[in-house]
């Protein structure tokens, strides 16, 4: 079997990223945006409308119709800011929301070509059975069935031919247009235009290796193992590689299959609230979770589990983030402004607002939007994207982890309402809150974490009002405790050891010295040329412990 990858090219040639540079400039001239070329506009001026593709359309909708034109690098990237409400408008947001890649899908000649390329022998030696016409296309990927010779169904996934190197080109062109980008567009000057399209390069880059696809899909499967209401399909190694992802087929209903639903006897709203459940569990319970958990990634078995696909993008929440999620969920509902702002700023990444007092004063006029709200029907993926958004107000921003969560929890709240028009997140999450606020009334729990967060507010004690100071109070009055890590015990106890010894060490060779030196004032027979041999051997003796010792610390490159 071959499983070696062909080397992916790092950086693609000059001459390719020209050209699709010029490409690239004549479909935005195209789309009616060539002003913003000539003279830098800025993006809400009017911009001359070339008539040819723009139909009389709004600008927002050139954008994403452009960007489509674009390919796959720019639909992610519109899909990846079509969440951030603090950078773009709202109506470009709306836009970037309908991003589709609709390409049409690769021959089968190619597929066939990209499969024996990998697997090194003729298709119908891999699989008994084939289906030609793809059971899905899109710009990366195209999806075939098959069967295997012990009869098992399986779906094959098999990357777009070419794709990487059009990425990788359209990558580099983004690294040097990120800084026009962020003049021209993004409404803030906190973010790193540059780190975020590097984040977002290394993203998609791995998105594109389906062996990474497959770690995800098998970690997945470890976690929820023994659980009844989902199925991850197994993943066939050996069949799998970098451009190739084999797993089984998974028999099921397309979440929006009202019909289907009726036929197999589902109830949606069950679903609806299977779906989310599941979802909220990769997120509080797990920490790594489905980043775009659309209808389109899932599929409803009959029996009722639910079966999520499209593992290429995971986010990971770990657990000290995951802690304040919920301490800040926990202050919504308990209407708590001090403690809201107090979770949104340990959440974000640069510390403390310039002015901590409009900080807190924005934070209580967010929070008085639904403090009168009953928790149930407080919308709660509305309220994360107005705390993101304050964040930014205050030049403060998030860890990219936490947008993706945003993210994924706006989906699949979609997918809940979809389902479900009663649908509310409230009533699926507050059981998630319950077990974790108990677990935090567990005193044991709760005084190794108290450690990690309530030290983290010590910075802004000054700032922050009476209830977090008479918080630090208490850890001040010692109530406070530490917790070692075990394997660092274990280490340090180590190191201890090792002085010990070579304290002991020195001590013996200075001793033995010592004891030489007496000697050698001595006459003690047996004597050799007039020297007691005593003195010799305890010398010599002591100059090579002595000795040993040195090489010892000279190795330890610690002298
Ligand atoms: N194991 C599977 N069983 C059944 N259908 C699958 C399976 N894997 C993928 N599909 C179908 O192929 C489509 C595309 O797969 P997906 O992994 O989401 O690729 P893409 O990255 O192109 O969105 C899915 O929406 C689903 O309809
Ligand atoms: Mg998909």
């Amino acid at each position: 079997m071959a499983t070696a990858t062909r080397p992916r090219a790092d950086r693609p040639p000059h001459r390719s990223v020209l050209l699709r540079t010029g490409d690239i400039l004549r479909q935005v001239a195209a789309y009616g945006f060539g002003s913003l070329l000539e003279r830098g506009e800025r993006w809400r001026s009017k911009s001359k409308v070339s008539p040819e593709k723009t139909g009389g359309e709004s600008r927002w909708v050139r954008v994403r119709l452009l960007l489509e034109s674009l390919g796959p690098t720019f639909v992610k990237m519109g899909q990846m800011f079509s969440n951030r409400p603090d950078l773009l408008p709202e109506e470009l947001l709306i836009e970037l929301r309908k991003l589709q890649d609709k390409v049409p899908g690769f021959s089968f000649d190619l597929v066939k070509a990209v499969l024996e390329d990998h697997y090194g022998r003729p298709l119908d030696e891999v699989f008994v059975s084939f289906e030609e016409v793809p059971a899905a296309s899109a710009s990366v990927a195209q999806v075939h069935l098959a069967r295997l010779a012990d009869g098992r169904r399986v779906a094959v996934k098999v990357l777009r031919p070419g794709i990487e190197s059009l990425v990788a080109t359209d990558l580099e062109i983004l690294a040097h247009v990120g800084p026009w980008f962020e003049r021209l567009i993004l409404r803030s000057d906190v973010l790193d235009t540059r780190a975020i399209i590097q984040e977002f390069s290394r993203n998609l880059m791995k998105e594109l290796d389906f062996r990474q696809e497959a770690l995800h899909l098998e970690r997945f499967g470890v976690l929820f193992a023994g659980d009844q209401e989902i199925l991850v399909p197994k993943v066939h190694h050996s069949l799998s590689g970098s451009r190739v992802l084999v797993m089984d087929f998974v028999d099921g209903l397309h979440p929006l299959d009202w019909a289907g639903y009726a036929r197999v006897g589902l109830d949606r709203k069950e679903v609806a609230g299977r779906g989310v459940r599941l979802l909220l569990k990769q997120i509080f319970i797990h920490g790594f979770f489905h980043a775009d958990p659309h209808p389109g990634n899932l599929i409803i078995v009959p029996d009722g589990r639910i079966c999520f696909l499209d593992f290429g993008l995971m986010g990971q929440l770990p657990s000290r983030h995951r802690e304040k999620l919920e301490q800040m969920l926990l202050a919504v509902s308990q209407g708590n402004p001090t403690a809201l702002a107090a979770a949104l700023l340990s959440l974000g990444n640069q510390g403390i607002p310039a002015d901590p007092q409009a900080f807190e004063d924005d934070v209580e006029a967010l929070l008085a939007g639904v403090s009168h709200v009953p928790l149930h029907r407080i919308d709660v993926t509305d309220f994360l994207e107005q705390a993101v958004s304050l964040l930014l107000t205050h030049r403060l921003s998030l860890p990219s982890n936490l947008y993706l969560l945003v993210k994924a929890l706006l989906t699949i709240e979609g997918f809940g309402r979809m389902l479900d028009p009663d649908f509310d997140l409230v009533s699926v999450l507050e059981p998630f809150l319950k077990a974790s606020m108990a677990s935090r009334m567990d005193p044991l729990k709760a005084g190794s974490r108290g450690a990690d967060s309530l030290l983290g507010y010590l910075s802004l004690a000054a700032d922050l009002p009476a209830e977090i100071r008479s918080t630090l109070q208490q850890v001040r009055q010692g109530r406070l405790k530490l917790e070692f890590q075990g394997d660092d015990l274990e280490k340090i106890l180590h190191k201890a050891d090792k002085i010990s010894n070579r304290l002991a060490f020195s001590l013996i060779v200075t001793g033995g010295l010592l004891a030489s030196s007496l000697a050698l004032q001595s006459k003690i027979p047996p004597l050799w040329n007039d020297i007691p041999v005593i003195a010799i051997v305890g010398f010599m003796g002591s100059f090579l412990l002595g000795f040993a010792l040195l090489i010892s610390i000279w190795r330890s490159g610690r002298f």
